[in-house]
This record gives structure tokens, C-alpha cells and sequence, in this order.
């Protein structure tokens, strides 16, 4: 089929690679004539495992290309995808004028009945605006625009897996045309009928489930699971610190309640709290819509409160051990919000750099993937070419994001570095009875110690 996809962020550019990938031959437009130029060249703005491999080899396949021009990119387009960015107003509420004016230009352009698609994150009722929208604008009489809601729930870092073998698809549709594009569109995904680029010898033992459902519904969709994924972090991270205070293990707590089947152990990892473009934003966005319903979503307000309040409290451990710290050299072992991303929006670590600046601490900083942009974001942060220079005539080492190979670090090399051998664990990803032994002091995030049980009066 012939796709158009407007906007080649993190989202355009994975939807408009896998679809590629899978046999349709996709336009990508983006009005950033730097960005175009790039992928052009055979370049990627951005880091995502997997998608520099499969943008480079659709594009020799003749099957993707890029433009800035989105006459071309609609021309003929039996789908188009909407993928522009969709930023939080100060009130938190989301910024639709860039999925307007994509709209106005579709209508403007499009030469054929053709399909809208909402890939971008946006609040419910914004299918019925991109309706109106184009009849407003539409330029050719007789031409039929259908809209549909389908949300991605790609996590960046694993985002071409996600797309190609996703847990689900939501199809929100008006009309029954819309459900039979996008069925049409995704069956080679639905039912494996690709070469998987990520695992090569992988096997679809079955369907993906499809849900159809009113366009409402499946924007609500987006908003409600991002939502309840943030809510079960901070669920984690509040038992984390009962469990640090009652000199309970988390991590044991977290794997028998997440045994039950109901509930799941993932998303359940306590530590600084969680960041990313999508998160944060999305949970204020939904707290908006819920108020325009007149619903007080004062449940997901708190989740926002507590989580920025994770690295106050990363703040206050390390003033615990190391009483003043003004003056002080900290290193931050990971900048980017999660492993396998460059992207530093919302990061943990670099609010926990800014805070730790603000008290007149040193930090120093190392990121496999993320120093560039970690730099450009926080320019106090000084940053490492490697942990270990990280972690040199530093007084704490605060681990901030679990990229794997931190695991696997020579920590005697990092302590002899070190003033004080302390290292803060905020992902609990290290192994603290093999740091303890190497004469580390050892801080996790709910790693309480078993409070010795007094002893038994005669
Ligand atoms: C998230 C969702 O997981 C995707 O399903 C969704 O498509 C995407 O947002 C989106 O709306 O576009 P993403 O932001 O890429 O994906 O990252 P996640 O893997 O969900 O992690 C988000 C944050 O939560 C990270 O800072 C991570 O460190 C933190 N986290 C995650 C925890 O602190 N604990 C956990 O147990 C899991």
C-alpha cells in the first residue's frame, strides 16, 4: 500500500521504517529540512537500536524515502499517518497545532479517497476535530477522508520490536472502510508474514489480537495504559520506601507480589523515578482531559508529585552519608531516562545533576549513548569519556540508568578512582553483596537491611 507518514520524530520514522519493512512502499515528511537532509543521506537523527539497519535497507529497497514537501508525500497516499510532535502547554495540556495544520495541509493535497491516521499521542475528541478539519479544508470536491485512532505503544530503545510483534493493535474507526485499510495495512504484521529484522529466526506462534473500537475509545486507550504503567512505577517506588524503613528487601517484595498473575512483576522497578517524552507528559495531559470532563484526577496528580520527588530523596540520601555537599565530586553512572535511548528528555539523572549542582556539588557524568545531548540539556554537568573517569576523585557514584554494561564494570578499578568507595544504586541493578565485599559502601532503593530481631527476655 501506498503511506504517507507526516513527521519523522521517534514515532514517524519507526512507524514508517516497519511499515516499509513489512512491503509498503512509505513516504516520510517532515517540514525540518535539516532532518530530511540527513535521512537522505542515509542518516539517523535520532538512537534506536534496529532502525538505522531497516531505514537503510527499505530506502535501497526503493520502498522508503523522504521529502519536506507534503504534496508529494499525501499524492496518491491510501493511508496517512499523523506522527507530529504533540508538546505540553505550560498548563500541561497537549499542543495540537501541529496535528491541525498537518490536517489542513492533507486536505489541501490528497488526490484520493484516502485514510487519517492518528499515530500521535492526543487527547480524546481529537479524531472528531481532525473530521471537521477536513471537510473544512478539503480542496477536491468528491474525495473521501476517513479518520481512525490508532495509538503506538512503543517503548523507545525497543521501539522496532514493539512496532513489528506488539502485545496488541487498537484500531479506532468510524466506518467500517477505516477497519478494513489498517487490517489490510498490518495483516503481514498480525500474521507474521515478514522477515523479523531483530530476531531472524523468530516464529509468530500467533495472531496479534486486534481491537476495533469507536475512535474515543482508542484514544483513551493511549492515555489510560500510559497512565496505569506510571502508576504502577510510583506504586513500586512508595512500597520501596516502606520496605527501606521497615528493613524489608524490594526486590523480594516486588517478585512474590508480582507472581500473581493479576498484577505482573513488570513496571514494578523501583528507583529515581521515571522520565521520557511520554510519561510525564502524558499523565498531565490525561489529569487536563479528565478536568474538561469534570473529573478531578487527583490519583494521577500524585503520581506526578511523587516521582518528581524521587530525586529530592536521592538528594537527601547522599546528604545523609555524606553530610555537606556543597564542594563535593559526584559521578553519575547513565544520563539518558532509560537504557538503549539517547534521549535525555525528562531524565532522572540530569534533575538529579541539577539539583546536586544547585548545592555546590561537582558532577561528572558518563552516558554510552547520551552525553551529547546530556551536555547541550545541563551544561554544569561535566561529562566522561568512560565510568571510570566518572567516577575518578568522586566522593559517591550514583547509579542512574541501567545500561548493561555497568554491570559488568571492573569495580575495584572504579574504587581506586575514589575518594570514598560509596555508590548510591538508584536502579538496583548491581550486585550489593559483591560490591559489599569489595569494601564498597552499598545503597539501593528499598534495600533495607533486616532489623535484627531484639533478643527474647527469659
Ligand atoms: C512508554 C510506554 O512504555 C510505551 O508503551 C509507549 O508507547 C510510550 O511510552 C509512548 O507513549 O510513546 P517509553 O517512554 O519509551 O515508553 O519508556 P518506558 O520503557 O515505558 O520507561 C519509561 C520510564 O519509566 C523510564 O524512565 C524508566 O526508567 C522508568 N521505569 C520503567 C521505571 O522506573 N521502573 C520500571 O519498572 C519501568
Amino acid at each position: 500500500m501506498r503511506v504517507a507518514v507526516i513527521g519523522t520524530g521517534y514515532v514517524g520514522l519507526v512507524t514508517g521504517a516497519c511499515l516499509a519493512a513489512v512491503g509498503h512502499e512509505v513516504v516520510g515528511m517532515d517540514d525540518n529540512p535539516a532532518k530530511i537532509a540527513v535521512l537522505g543521506q542515509g542518516g539517523l537523527p535520532i538512537y534506536e537500536p534496529h532502525l538505522a539497519d531497516l531505514v537503510a535497507q527499505t530506502a535501497r529497497a526503493g520502498r522508503l524515502r523522504f521529502t519536506t514537501d507534503v504534496a508529494e508525500a499525501v499524492r496518491d497516499a491510501a493511508v496517512i499517518f499523523i506522527c507530529v510532535n504533540t508538546p505540553p502547554r505550560p498548563d500541561g495540556e497537549a499542543d495540537l497545532r501541529f496535528v491541525e495544520s498537518a490536517t489542513r495541509r492533507v486536505a489541501e493535497h490528497a488526490t484520493r479517497d484516502t485514510l487519517l491516521v492518528e499515530k500521535s499521542t492526543v487527547p480524546v475528541q481529537t479524531g472528531h476535530w481532525i473530521q471537521k478539519t477536513l471537510a473544512l479544508y478539503a480542496r477536491r470536491p468528491g474525495l473521501t477522508f476517513d479518520v481512525a485512532s490508532n495509538p503506538e505503544f512503543t517503548r523507545e530503545g525497543m521501539a522496532v520490536e514493539d512496532f513489528l510483534h506488539p502485545d496488541r493493535l487498537v484500531l479506532g474507526v468510524a466506518h467500517p472502510r477505516a477497519e478494513a485499510v489498517l487490517r489490510a495495512l498490518y495483516a503481514p504484521i498480525v500474521e507474521g508474514r515478514f522477515a523479523c529484522p531483530v530476531h531472524p529466526d523468530c516464529r509468530v506462534d500467533r495472531a496479534v489480537p486486534v481491537l476495533v473500537t469507536d475512535i474515543a475509545s482508542a484514544e483513551l486507550i493511549k492515555h489510560a495504559a500510559n497512565s496505569f504503567l506510571a502508576l504502577k512505577i510510583t506504586f513500586a517506588n512508595a512500597v520501596a520506601d516502606v520496605c527501606e524503613a521497615a528493613g524489608a528487601d524490594i526486590l523480594e517484595v516486588v517478585k512474590g507480589v508480582g507472581l500473581d498473575k493479576r498484577i505482573g512483576r513488570a513496571f514494578l522497578n523501583a528507583g529515581l523515578g521515571f522520565g521520557g517524552s511520554c510519561f510525564p507528559k502524558d499523565l498531565r495531559a490525561f489529569v487536563k482531559i479528565a478536568e474538561r470532563t469534570g473529573y478531578d484526577f487527583t490519583l494521577l496528580k500524585e503520581v506526578t508529585r511523587l516521582n518528581a520527588h524521587r530525586q529530592v530523596q536521592v538528594v537527601e540520601k547522599l546528604r545523609q552519608a555524606l553530610w555537606i555537599l556543597q564542594g563535593k565530586r559526584i559521578g553519575l553512572l547513565g544520563l539518558a531516562f532509560k537504557p538503549h535511548t539517547d534521549d535525555v528528555r525528562e531524565a532522572p539523572a540530569l534533575a538529579l545533576a541539577r539539583r546536586l549542582l544547585d548545592e555546590g556539588a561537582a558532577v561528572q557524568g558518563y552516558d554510552p549513548q547520551a552525553a551529547a545531548k546530556a551536555r547541550e540539556a545541563v551544561p554544569g554537568l561535566t561529562i566522561c569519556p568512560d565510568p571510570y573517569a566518572a567516577a575518578a576523585q568522586a566522593e559517591a557514584v550514583v547509579l542512574c540508568t541501567e545500561w548493561p554494561e555497568f554491570v559488568g564494570l571492573d569495580f575495584a578499578r572504579l574504587k581506586a578512582g575514589m575518594v570514598r568507595p560509596l555508590i548510591l544504586d538508584g536502579r538496583n541493578a548491581l550486585d550489593r553483596e559483591a560490591l559489599t565485599a569489595l569494601g564498597f559502601e552499598y545503597l539501593g532503593i528499598g534495600r533495607g537491611r533486616p532489623v535484627p530481631t531484639p533478643p527474647r527476655t527469659p
